[in-house]
């Protein structure tokens, strides 16, 4: 696997790669690389010629006090991994690289309305700004055939797919930003580089979410009524030890417009909820 840790020698590889009319598939992350970003690898080179993947711990994502300073960073460990996975090019630039003079000296973000107003954009104000800013800078450095982002951070997706459409981003078409479905522990917790920060006791109070939600989920489906079937979720959460709810919705799968029940169109059911210090999030289909 080769690797490129500046603009200039990245473009120089991405362009060799794509000697003859090969494709590129990307895949942004910020590391410490699990099964589930693995399993985004290995769509990628199901549907591409070649993969790059980036690693970036973007600051600006983080709002004050959240974990930026302690976010786990183990690039060795995780070019490894990537290399077992066939990877092709792996991008790590430092923050100076992507921000040169600093993240606080950056004149321009990206900011979609609408979709990322509510859920994790309404508990973390600007984020969905520093994700949106740097996957565009992402797709221009490596100019990707196709982009693979996970259904785990369901939102983030529909920011990403919106903001391509909006601003005719150099990806193809929309259809080439590919949803790939959540991958689970064993017991159902979604998989998170997050996860680790958990200590045992709740890592195994964690695997409630899942369930519960899989519950409130087959209730709604029988015809329940919404409110007190979310209501009855985030007890279940704060009876297993979660400190706090930040959000449990249901939403239009496309839009994000939250339903106060179920109609003919796909519907999501969207939680977020702190456990120990660590905020957790999860999405699964509803009908
Ligand atoms: P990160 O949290 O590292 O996630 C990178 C990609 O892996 C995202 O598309 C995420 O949805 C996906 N992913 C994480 N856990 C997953 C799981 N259990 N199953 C399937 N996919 C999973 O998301 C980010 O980084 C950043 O916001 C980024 C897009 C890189 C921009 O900085």
């Amino acid at each position: 696997m080769q690797s490129a840790t500046t603009l200039d020698v990245l473009r120089n590889k991405v362009a060799k790669l794509r000697t003859g009319g090969q494709t590129i598939g990307l895949v942004p992350t910020m590391g410490a690389l699990h099964d589930g970003h693995l399993t985004l690898i290995r769509r990628a080179r199901e549907a591409c010629d070649h993969v790059v993947a980036s690693i970036f711990v973007n600051p600006t994502q983080f709002g004050p006090g959240e974990d930026l300073d302690a976010y786990p960073r183990q690039l060795e460990h995780d070019a490894a991994m990537l290399e077992g996975e066939g990877c092709a090019l792996l991008w790590a630039p430092a923050v100076e690289e992507m921000y040169p003079g600093g993240p606080e000296n950056f004149v321009t973000s990206i900011s979609i309305s609408d979709v990322s107003a509510g859920f994790c954009g309404a508990s973390r104000p600007g984020h969905f700004d520093g994700v949106a800013t740097v996957v565009c800078k992402l797709f221009n450095q490596v100019q990707p055939d196709m982009a693979f982002f996970g259904e785990k951070d369901f939102q983030q997706l529909a920011v990403i797919r919106a903001m391509a459409r909006d601003l005719d981003l150099s990806l193809p078409h929309v259809r080439s930003i590919i949803g790939v479905p959540t991958v689970r522990e064993a017991d159902g917790l979604a998989m998170s580089s997050r996860n680790r920060y958990l200590s045992e006791e709740h890592r195994a109070a964690a695997a409630t979410l899942p369930r519960a939600m899989k519950e409130a989920i087959a209730r709604i489906e029988e015809g329940q009524e919404t409110a007190p079937t979310l209501a009855a979720l985030e007890d279940a959460l704060l009876g297993a030890g979660f400190e706090s709810v930040d959000y449990a919705d249901l939403a239009d799968a496309i839009s994000l417009e939250p339903l106060d029940a179920l109609k003919d169109a796909p519907a999501r059911l969207l939680v977020a909820a702190r456990i120990g210090n660590t905020r957790l999030i999860d999405n699964m289909a509803v009908g």
